[in-house]
């Protein structure tokens, strides 16, 4: 059994708790996570230190913390053969990310496509936070020694700036750090919004209807849908220049299991309404039962809490042992 176990490989991977998850979180990263516990060795986390390069309101943030983390295991996440954590209970990360932070180059960090966002959106609060974020992700990947990392494509850049740092610290101290792989769906690695359809679905965005969360009842999913911005032809069809059908039929492929052709079979000669309906209904359908489950988990605060505080002590002692060493190697009196 425990030689089984050595050989499983691990994965790592975290939401920031910054609200209810979107459509788009779930799809493209969330919905993976529980299936691969079975395969794989988890550890799944809450990414809250994340979550303050933006200004969190504190009675509101706390709140989000739990009802985020109630929400992974109400997505299936299983505590009994997954650690689920709350990053900031595991002060490796802080002190991994500030080690790291010295090895890796202003240049690199520069160059992030999400930094060079957020700082566009939010030119009040250019922390350096917001800047060296990517130093601390890679401390929570690579202090797990993760094999593969499940996360939607808006990630793929801090994955390879995970691995260039874990190689360069390789390169100076010999192997420390197991290079991760990204694991990224091929139905919904990327969401777009319902309003802008060649714009990425997220919470943030201001218009309601752009975007489908995961506690949405039925009634406020399918009217969502009825909502979404389409094109002027009439076929359901996967292609070029018809980014709202694509999306629409990307997301009713990753809840249904259809292929695109299979779709578009299914709606031969119908027209963009009955489509839109059907994919209201499949999704409101499919999130039924995390909104059930979601409510009775948020009624056992004792229960949560006591799955958190025993995921971060499993964390840690995985963790640690990463940490020791890395410490060693670079002269730290331990
Ligand atoms: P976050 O919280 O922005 O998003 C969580 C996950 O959801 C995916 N995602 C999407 N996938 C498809 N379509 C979309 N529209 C969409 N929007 C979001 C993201 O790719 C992500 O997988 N930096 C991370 C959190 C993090 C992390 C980590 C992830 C911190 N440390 C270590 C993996 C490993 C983030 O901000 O994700």
């Amino acid at each position: 059994m425990e030689m089984q176990n050595q050989k499983k490989k691990s994965i790592l991977s975290g939401i920031q708790p910054t609200g209810v998850f979107t459509l788009g979180n779930y799809l493209g990263a969330v919905k993976n996570w529980a299936p691969m516990q079975d395969e794989f060795d988890c550890a799944y986390m809450i990414a809250d230190l994340h979550a303050i390069t933006v200004r969190q309101d504190p009675k509101q943030f706390r709140e989000q913390i739990l009802s985020c983390y109630a929400l992974l295991l109400s997505c299936g996440i299983d505590p009994q053969k997954s650690i689920v954590f709350i990053q900031s209970q595991n002060p490796d990360h802080a002190q991994l990310g500030w080690v790291l932070d010295c090895y890796t180059q202003f240049g690199e960090l520069s160059r992030m496509t999400q930094f060079k966002d957020k700082s566009a959106k939010h030119p009040e609060n250019i922390n350096a936070g917001l800047f060296t974020y990517p130093s601390l992700m890679a401390a929570d990947i690579l202090l797990y020694q993760a094999d593969l990392v499940p996360v939607g494509a808006d990630q793929t850049q801090h994955l390879e700036i995970t691995r260039t740092i874990a190689g360069r610290f390789n390169g100076i101290y010999g192997n420390t750090f197991k290079l991760p792989e990204g694991y990224i769906p091929k139905a919904g690695a990327k969401i777009m919004s319902l309003a802008e359809p060649t714009k990425k679905m997220s919470k943030s965005d201001e218009n309601p209807n752009a975007c489908i969360l995961i506690l949405d009842d039925k009634d406020k999913v399918v009217k969502k849908f009825k909502r979404a911005v389409t094109d002027s032809e009439m076929e359901v069809r996967y292609g070029e220049g018809k980014d709202g059908i694509n999306n629409l039929m990307t997301i009713y492929s990753a809840v249904t299991g259809k292929t695109m052709d299979e779709i578009t079979s299914e709606f031969a000669g119908k027209g963009y309404g009955d489509f839109k309906s059907a994919v209201g209904e499949a999704v409101a359908d499919h999130l039924r039962p995390i909104r059930e489950e979601y409510a009775r988990l948020m009624a056992d605060k004792a229960y949560l809490e006591s799955c958190y505080r025993q995921g971060a002590e499993q964390a840690q002692r995985i963790s640690r042992r990463t940490l020791s060493k890395v410490m060693k190697k670079i002269g730290f009196i331990l």
